[in-house]
């Protein structure tokens, strides 16, 4: 074998053995199973029969800037991702002009309908359009279809949030400035409307998150400070109609969440036990596509969450635990 050849084969074994990394290391790069950095930011996950699908923004370098793009990951262990593609590829679907954005995907499985649906926030340059977009598929990897823009409850939203209930219910979190808060809101039968207010959450957080745990519902918000990280906060209530509590830190505020804002609190429910993962991200507005991921698993008791110093760890998804790795 020559020697061209031979370095192309170490190269090629090399990125694939980083690929198939041991754990889950915040804030590092994060390789696909081809050894790319993953491209889901602001993201969501749904899990679909024993496979987990994470969506996020895809702000790859090189695209045509012309569209927005979605993209889609799978995986069996929420640690080794397969990308899909771009799940959907937007051209400015309501003449909201140059540098309009599409921010937050989050995708719905309506299982009656075997259908994806994908909620987005859909704006203009400046953030005034504030409205939801609507996108739909039949199959995980899309292709998504475009289906319509609207204000939820005709309220201005701007970063949207998904919780799913353990009963399967599907909401939607969404900030809305003039109100100064955040509501939750249910879907329409059909997942494409947003139907009711369940909850308004007088704080002006965005990056909402909410999860069911222990009978307890944690709502999980970051300050409103754009692209700059802050110390996101977390209150409780029995009930997801609230009354909720009072704001507390979810790490030691000078930290500002590690340098991170919240996206999804994911719930890991295993044979054993059950892990929450406070999901965020670590956003580089000069170099989005290397915008990092804060992945945590977060301890939580009665009335108490909190997240702990971020540090590799590994996930056992059948078991529903997880250890920290050992550092070398
Ligand atoms: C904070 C939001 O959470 C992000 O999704 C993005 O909209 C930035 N603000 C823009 O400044």
């Amino acid at each position: 074998m020559n020697k061209n050849v031979l370095l192309a084969c170490v190269f090629v074994v090399c990125k694939s053995l980083c690929a198939q990394q041991q754990g889950i290391h915040p804030g590092e790069v994060w390789p696909d199973t081809k050894g790319n950095h993953i491209q889901a930011h602001g993201g969501g996950i749904i899990k679909v029969a024993d496979t987990y699908y994470w969506y996020g923004e895809e702000r790859a370098q090189g695209l045509d800037t012309g569209f927005r793009y979605v993209s889609g990951y799978s995986s069996k262990d929420l640690t080794h991702w397969t990308f899909m593609g771009d799940v959907l590829k937007l051209t400015d679907p309501e003449n909201l002009g140059a540098h309009w954005i599409l921010e937050r995907p989050k995708v719905f499985y309506h299982k009656a309908a075997k259908k994806y649906v994908m909620y987005f926030h859909l704006d203009n340059h400046n953030y005034k359009f504030a409205r939801v977009g609507v996108a739909v598929s039949d199959k995980p990897g899309g292709p998504f279809s475009y289906v319509k823009s609207f204000r939820p409850l005709g309220l201005e939203s701007r970063d949207i949030g998904q919780f799913i209930d353990d009963d399967g219910t599907p909401y939607l979190i969404f900030e809305s400035r003039p109100s100064k808060g955040f509501y939750i809101a249910s879907l329409s039968a059909d997942y494409r409307e947003v139907d009711k207010q369940i909850s308004f959450i007088h704080a002006p957080l965005e990056g909402g998150a909410i999860v069911h745990y222990k009978g307890l519902y944690y709502a999980i918000g970051s300050a409103l400070t754009g692209w700059k990280p802050n110390p996101n906060k977390y209150a409780t209530a029995a009930s997801l109609a609230g009354p909720w509590s009072d704001f507390k830190d979810i790490a030691p505020p000078a930290t500002n969440t590690y340098q991170s804002q919240s996206t999804l609190l994911l719930k890991v429910e295993g044979k054993d036990s059950t892990t929450v993962i406070f999901m965020a991200d670590q956003w580089r507005p000069a170099t989005q596509w290397d915008s990092r991921y804060l992945w945590m698993p977060v301890e939580m008791s009665g009335e108490k969450l909190w997240l702990p110093e971020p540090k590799p760890w590994k996930l056992n998804v059948k078991k529903g635990t997880w250890e920290y790795l050992e550092q070398k």
